[in-house]
């Protein structure tokens, strides 16, 4: 198919800054982040062999682990260093999450975890979170992820820098105006509130939309141990962060302090639409 467009800033930071393919295993947040995304979605994953569709899915991270968990996965992602890599996992193509190129009702699952987090206009999330349920199947199981509100004051504690002039102003304006404008430090990016999510989940047409703290309130003191102290954090203080994002979830307050939100909804089937 034909290239996406992307904005020139996400494409560079993806091809040419980070390395996706391990960005869930060399930090102790990263492995968090992928310990929390599985167990969560495992909760309501359909029972394999079904089909999932990873939109934004780059490297294959989580495209990975559901193939070995039986699922037959294919991955769509606007970076062809993405797709390459991913295509040594799963079937893997160019393609952007707000035009899709799959059919109508056609997976079991379709996961959203990373598009919205560089979709900075509202139109944009709505079309890509559209096309999600477009593509699930009636009832299908609908993931969107998005970078917390709040995430940027946490991790730039974890730098000892929040103080200084230049990050308390970058720091600021994604805080009131939720979009960093990518020419410093990470890329062009949108930042939720979690209500905010679970709203365009439900006004993208899902049904019995639930938002997960993926990390919890206490993650910043893995990040802040590596950043600070320059060694792995104990395995103690992991089980310990970990077991806070487990005891946060009945508590919608706490979900301002995770790094990201994971929505989990359905596209509407039989039952919800009375046909
Ligand atoms: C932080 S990475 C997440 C990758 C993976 N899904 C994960 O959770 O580890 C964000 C991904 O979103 C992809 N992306 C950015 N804009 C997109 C768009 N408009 N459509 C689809 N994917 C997009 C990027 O190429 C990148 O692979």
């Amino acid at each position: 198919m034909s290239k996406p467009e992307l904005a020139p800033e996400v494409e560079h930071f993806y091809a040419q800054v980070v390395d996706e393919s391990v960005r869930l295993s060399t930090s102790a947040d990263g492995r968090l982040e992928l310990l929390r995304t599985q167990e969560i979605l495992r909760r309501f994953l359909p029972p394999a062999p079904a089909r999932v569709l990873d939109v934004g899915g780059g490297a294959g991270i989580h495209a990975e682990w559901l193939v070995k968990d039986g699922y037959d996965v294919k991955l769509v992602d606007p970076v062809a260093r993405h797709v390459e890599r991913a295509a040594k996992i799963c079937m893997s193509e160019l393609g952007d999450a707000r035009h899709l190129a799959e059919a109508d009702s056609s997976y079991d699952v379709v996961q959203v975890l990373g598009p919205l987090y560089h979709l900075p206009a509202a139109d944009d999330r709505q079309a890509a979170l559209s096309e999600a349920r477009r593509v699930a199947k009636p009832g299908g199981l609908v993931v969107a992820a998005a970078i917390n509100r709040y995430a940027s004051i946490f991790e730039h504690v974890t730098y000892a820098h929040l103080h200084t002039e230049r990050m308390q102003a970058s720091i600021g304006t994604i805080l009131r105006t939720a979009i960093h404008d990518g020419k410093r430090g990470f890329t062009l990016a949108y930042f939720h509130r979690a209500e905010e999510l679970a709203e365009e989940m439900v006004a993208a047409g899902m049904v019995d939309v639930q938002v997960f703290g993926v990390e919890g309130p206490a993650w910043s003191a893995l990040k802040a141990v590596e950043q600070q102290a320059g060694g792995a954090p104990s395995e103690d203080l992991f089980a310990s962060v970990l077991t806070a994002a487990r005891m946060a979830e009945p508590y919608p307050e706490l979900l301002a302090a995770s790094s990201h939100l994971l929505a989990v909804g359905r596209a509407p089937g039989a039952s919800d639409t009375g046909v």
